[in-house]
Parts: C-alpha cells; structure tokens; sequence
C-alpha cells in the first residue's frame, strides 16, 4: 500500500470540522452505550445459549465473552481518545492502515450496526406480537414474520410462506425518524428509556438473586452431549453466542464528533457502560439460571420464564415485558445512530457520494444518510430470521474488535509519539488477548455465517472497485510525528 494511501492523525483531526453539534457529555455517553448494550442478548439469546449449549455455566460463557470485550474496549478508548472523530473503527482503520482497510472496515460495520438494528427489530416484533395478543389483537403471521428461513448452511435459504415482517419494518422506520428530528432529542428519549430497562434488570435481580434454588445450578456443568452440547465445548460455543449481548459500547466512539469533551469523555462511555452492563450481565445469568432450570430457557422470553417460575415474583413479569420492549428499542435507535454517522464520515472521505454526508440545515442531523441506513436496515429486518441476521452481527462485530486491537499495534508502532489522553494498560497482552479472544469466537461461529461474511465482502469489493477507487479522497501528507516521505 502506499505511503499516502494512509491518513495521519492530524489529517483526521484537521479534516473534520465539526459540523455536527457537540452536544454529549459522559453521563449522555454511558447512557448511549448501555442503550446499544442491553437488548436482545439478555432478554432473548441467553436463555437458548443456556438451554441448549451451557446449562447454568452460561455464566462462565459470560465471563469468556467479557475477557475479549474488555481487552477490545481498552482499545477502542485508547483509538478513541486519539482519534475523536466520527467514524469509530472505520476512521481507525483509515488512519492505521490506509484506505483500502478503511473501506473494507467500513463495510464490515454495516454488519454490525444496521444489520443489529435489523436483527432486534425482528426480536421486537416478537414482542410487539406477543403484546397485541394480550390486547386481543391476532396479528396475521404473513404480515409479521420472515418470508426467507435458513437452517444453517449459506444455501439453505428456505420460503416460509409469510410477506414481510412489518413491525420490524415500522419500528425502524419511526426510530429513523427520531433520529432525523435531532441527537439531543434521541438522547433524551433514549436516556428515558435506558433508566427504565436498567431498573427493570435491577429489579429482576434485586428480588430474584436470594431467591434462586441451588437444585436448578446443579450441575453447574451438564455433561458434554456431543460437539458444542454442553461441556467445555458448549460453554465456548454459547460465549460466542452471548458475544451478541455484549456489542454496543464501542458505539460510543462512533459519538465523538458530537461529544463535548471527547478525549476525556469517549473512554469514561465506552468503559463505564461496558463495566456497568458486564456486572448485570453475569448477576442476570445466576438470577435466570438459580430460578428456573435451564431446560425450561430455551424460549422468546426467557426472563419471564425465570421470573414466573417463582410465585412471589409474579409482580415482575409485566415490568420485564416493558424493560424488554423499551430494551430492544434502545438497542435498534443506537444502532441506527451508530450506522448514521459512519455512513457520513465514509460518504465525508469519498467512499459513498457526498449526498449522503449533507447535513440538514434545520435538524443539523444527516438526512439523506439516515434515509439510506432506514432503508438498508428495514429491507433486512423484514426478510430475514433473527438468528441468521444475529449471526452476521455477531461475526461482523467480532472481526471489527479484532482489527481495531491490531490497530493500537500498528499504531504504537509506527506513530509512537502521537498524543494518547487514553492508554491501553498491559500493553501489548491486552490487544493481543482481544485478538486472541475474539478471534476464537469467530472460529466457533457456524460455516454459514463465515460464509455469508465473505458474500458480504465480494459485494463491498465490488462496489469499492465501481465508486471508492474513483471518488475516496487520499489524504494530505502532515505527520506530525514523522517528516513526509
Ligand atoms: N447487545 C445488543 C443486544 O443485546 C446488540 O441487543
């Protein structure tokens, strides 16, 4: 690659103005960030995980997947702190290694943001499902289910007879349009409702943690029933499962450019709110787990399974229906927003036309590309099944973690004496025990998944050879901390 083809720090830091407004401070970030992070994860794929691959020692499987998310949010505070521009990992990339790395990053987030947006939009609906049946209301499944299922392999792509899932199509749609409306006022709403899931968890744990019988962890460890059935195997298999629970904090580095006080604030989001929903997440596993036996998880709503499993905790089962609802909501608004400005600093460099970097001049929000993330994400949302779209987010996420760990490598190496307000500790084992960590976790994910992955990138290498080559801008030369060749 040329020596050209890369961004330095001063490039980034020069290039980017600011036209969004600075408008978050620390508490707005954790709250972002635990707005990505609490959704799906807890309150749908950790029962499965439990009941068919961990038994009780999920909560190990939590532990296995929070070594590696930690290690990756070391990192990311570290890049963030230094580069507090927006993009997250895709502007990273750019500037550790060129422009190329930039846009194959930048493609691969797609995965991770408007993809998970899909992914719990279709959780949602299920809920949302559930809801109206309560009310009376039969929603037809052609109208709210994915017309395409897979069992697996990338061509086992079956019909299931249904149209469209149109809750998730409109759940997306009305949070694209909040986000139109403006930052601040996502923030508001979204901090509104990250108190309100936060608390439930609280509860959930608060009352049933004294509560759980020590029969339903026993054993902790089922017994191995074959490859990534219970055993060691199965409590790694379910950590790479789980992973989904944990993606979002990096979310808020994709914040920066609209953070008051980034260099000291971005790593104060990412760290509290991953440190905050790691400590819940194991407790919410042992609270699950201690009240109802892990057979009885595999199900949509497995908290509420867990809670009804203890008489004297039936008053909580509505508010864990509310903290799901208001959960997944969160997850879907931030994920949206995460998407929303990478697509702005990719279409800001060149990689998409720079229609999709204007910002509206009444919202000061970026219209056109939130139009195009709402489309992307409620295209998929509407056709594909949760578990074949929770995958790809997965997987997506997970080389993301593994490449922005590379990244403090390459970039302790070859800009030493860039200013760093935020410094990984343990350095280099715990970029290295992210790689390592994240990497395994993508290894344990199915065949088929790794083999949409890479459909996926055949695509965005299509795409970058027809736009980026021409139009992706190349960066001016001013290193800082080395003279130009
Ligand atoms: N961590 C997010 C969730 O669990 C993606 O929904």
């Amino acid at each position: 690659m040329a020596a050209d083809d890369h961004k330095s720090v001063v490039d980034v830091v020069a290039g980017h103005s600011g036209e969004l407004k600075r408008t978050l401070g620390p508490f707005h970030l954790i709250a972002l960030g635990i707005g990505a992070i609490i959704g799906a994860g807890i309150f749908v794929i950790t029962g499965t995980a439990a009941a068919e691959h961990a038994g009780p020692a999920i909560v190990i499987s939590f532990l296995i997947a929070s070594v590696g998310c930690v290690a990756a949010g070391l990192c990311y505070a570290e890049l963030a702190a230094m580069i507090p521009f927006s993009g997250s990992a895709y502007t990273y990339a750019y500037v550790a290694f060129g422009r190329f790395a930039a846009w194959i990053i930048g493609w691969d987030l797609v995965l991770e943001y408007a993809m998970a947006a899909s992914t719990v939009s279709v959780g949602w609906s299920s809920y949302f499902k559930g809801f109206m049946a309560n009310m009376g209301v039969i929603l037809p499944s052609a109208l709210s289910e994915a017309p395409f299922a897979s069992s697996g392999g990338f061509t086992d792509i079956s019909l299931t007879g249904a149209i469209i899932n149109l809750p998730a199509v409109g759940i997306i749609v009305f949070l694209s349009a909040l986000l139109v409306i403006g930052i601040r006022a996502s923030a508001t709403v979204n901090g509104l409702m990250v108190l309100l899931k936060v608390a439930i968890v609280f509860l959930v744990i608060l009352f049933g943690l004294p509560l759980i019988k020590a029969a339903n962890l026993d054993p902790f460890i089922p017994e191995s029933m074959g490859p990534g059935k219970f055993g060691w195997d199965g409590i790694f298999v379910a950590s790479g499962i789980i992973f989904f629970a944990y993606i979002g904090f990096d979310t808020v580095s994709v914040a920066a450019q609209e953070a008051r006080n980034p260099q000291r604030d971005l790593p104060i989001g990412i760290l509290g709110s991953l440190a905050i929903c790691t400590v819940l997440y194991i407790l919410m596993a042992v609270t699950m787990t201690g009240l109802a036996h892990y057979t009885t998880l595999g199900v949509a709503n497995p908290v509420s399974v867990a809670v009804q499993a203890e008489p004297q905790l039936l008053w909580l089962e509505p508010l864990v229906n509310i903290g799901a609802i208001t959960g997944l909501s969160t997850v879907i608004l931030v994920s949206l927003y995460g998407q929303t400005r990478i697509f702005y600093s990719m279409a800001r460099d060149g990689f998409l036309p720079p229609v999709f970097s204007r910002i509206d001049s009444r919202f000061s929000t970026p219209m056109n590309g939130t139009l195009l993330v709402c489309v992307l994400a409620a295209v998929f949302g509407g056709l594909f099944p949760i578990g074949v779209l929770g995958e790809l987010v997965s997987i997506g996420t997970l080389l993301a973690f593994v490449l922005v760990c590379l990244g403090v490598i390459v970039l302790r190496t070859t800009r030493p004496n860039v200013k760093r307000p935020f410094i990984t500790p343990l350095y280099p084992l715990m970029p290295l025990v992210g790689i390592a960590v994240c990497g395994y976790m993508m290894w344990k994910l199915p065949g088929g998944t790794w083999e949409r992955l890479i459909v996926w990138f055949i695509i965005g290498l299509v795409i970058f050879a027809l736009y980026g080559v021409t139009h992706a801008k190349k960066a001016v030369w001013k290193f800082e901390d080395a003279p130009p060749k």
